[in-house]
């Protein structure tokens, strides 16, 4: 199929369904449908909310978000909040599961600042088919301060979900074989084109691939990076590359003023286009992106340090994902942790051998990268993490601080193949 023939669609809004004092109320259903991809094609797809991709849940720091999913696929599935700093009891653990036809109810306090988060399937060894098959969503965090900056807004702010996929002749996705997913999707669409007017617009990317990594350049044109996983940067950082793995989210502004009517700007990955902005029409801009744009608070000093080796390995002749040469088990706490404490993790991909990228994702915290072998972090990366991308034998120390909430909480390779495989451990937050 030839690129740009449809155009990028900006998932819909959820409407919650009632709104609280200090809550908004929403549901949505987990349901198979069939979605047009490729054009005039129909593909089964999951989906919350009978959208492909899923509809972008919007939420205000500190006022609460209370949903309900149920679930009408033959399987169980479940839903974590990535990013979202969450009980461990709306935290979508991969062994607590929504069953067939069953519902369940998550309480998302949303005492955090504003960030680009998302929400997607976690069910204990479904999660990278039903992620692949279409469970995930945007969910957008917003706080007062950040309103003030005057960045870019409404119609001029928009989330973009990148992913790969493969389809057989009839049209459906084909989960097998990471290497053979070659058609690259923007919200949902193959290699759309995207009109926009020309002034800034704040884009925010999430990798919900659950296997590829993306390198992305926009022809050499500047993308002010704004934010990471967590929230905004301190200051904007000019790149002309992003390195964008599984689960990670960069912000950029982009100022489309700069181009003549009729530019037409090539957002691409090393493997092929990504998305084709097209300069269509004037419009007014009172938009800025400040020099500062939030300060870090400094860090505390921490009071432990752990190792973490992600590698692949064989238990038996079977080969498995492993956490310190352990593959997953749910009746194991890998990492005890109290409440309120600060580590310093070390994170080695241990795959010199096999030279596969891992990622280290963390729920319940963000955290900070201190250094890469040594080397102060990337640019784009001084910010809140909630996951990092770490190249064979390479070490990466970050720290978090491990508050509000107690209980078990995973940590694990965002590559959800590899998750899936038992590349995830759990940790266990107690008083
Ligand atoms: Cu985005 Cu444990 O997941
Ligand atoms: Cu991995």
């Amino acid at each position: 199929m030839a690129p740009f023939s449809v155009r990028m669609p900006v998932p819909p809004v959820l409407r919650p369904i009632a709104q609280l004092p200090d809550a908004d109320v929403y549901e949505l259903a987990i349901r198979q449908i069939e979605a047009e991809i490729l054009p005039g094609v129909r593909t089964p797809v999951l989906t919350y909310g009978n959208h492909f991709v899923a509809p972008t849940i919007r939420a205000k720091s500190a006022r609460r978000t209370l949903i309900t999913f149920r679930n009408h696929l033959q399987a169980a599935s479940n839903v974590h909040l990535h990013g979202g700093h969450v009980p461990a009891a709306s935290d979508g653990h991969p062994m607590d599961l929504i069953h067939p036809g069953g519902a369940r109810l998550y309480s998302y306090p949303n005492r955090q600042q504003g960030a680009t988060l998302w929400y997607h399937d976690h069910s204990h060894h479904t999660e990278a088919e039903h992620v692949f098959r279409g469970l995930h969503g945007a969910y957008l965090l917003e706080d007062d301060s950040e309103r003030h900056l005057g960045l870019p807004d409404g119609e001029y702010d928009i989330p973009i979900l990148l992913r790969d996929a493969a389809f057989d002749e009839s049209g459906a996705l084909v989960f097998a074989e990471p290497e053979y997913r070659t058609t690259l999707l923007a919200n949902g669409k193959p290699s759309p084109y995207f009109p926009v007017a020309a002034r800034k617009y704040r884009l925010r990317l999430l990798n919900v691939s659950t296997h590829r990594d993306f390198t992305l350049s926009l022809g050499g044109v500047e993308m002010t990076q704004i934010a990471t996983d967590g929230g905004l940067l301190p200051a904007p950082v000019p790149r002309t590359t992003l390195l964008i793995s599984p689960g990670e989210r960069i912000e950029i502004v982009v100022d489309f003023s700069r181009h003549p009517l009729g530019t037409q700007l090539l957002l691409a990955d090393t493997t092929g286009p990504v998305l084709r902005f097209d300069v269509v029409r004037r419009a007014r801009d009172n938009s800025r992106v400040p020099d500062r744009l939030r300060e870090l608070p400094a860090l505390p000093e921490a009071t432990a340090t752990r190792e973490v080796v992600l590698g692949f390995g064989f238990v038996g002749d079977v080969p498995m994902g492993l956490i310190n040469g352990r593959p997953f088990d749910p009746n194991r706490i890998d990492a005890k942790i109290k409440l309120g404490t600060t580590e310093i993790w070390r994170i080695t991909n241990g795959d010199v051998q096999y030279q596969v990228p891992h990622n280290f994702h963390t729920h319940l915290v963000q955290f900070r990268v201190l250094d890469r072998d040594g080397n102060p972090p990337l640019p784009g990366e001084t910010g809140r993490k909630d996951t990092v991308h770490i190249r064979p034998g390479e070490s990466v120390r970050v720290q978090a601080t491990f508050g509000d909430y107690t209980g078990r909480f995973m940590y694990h390779c965002h590559l959800l193949e590899h998750s899936q495989m038992g590349m995830m451990a759990q940790m266990e937050i107690t008083r």
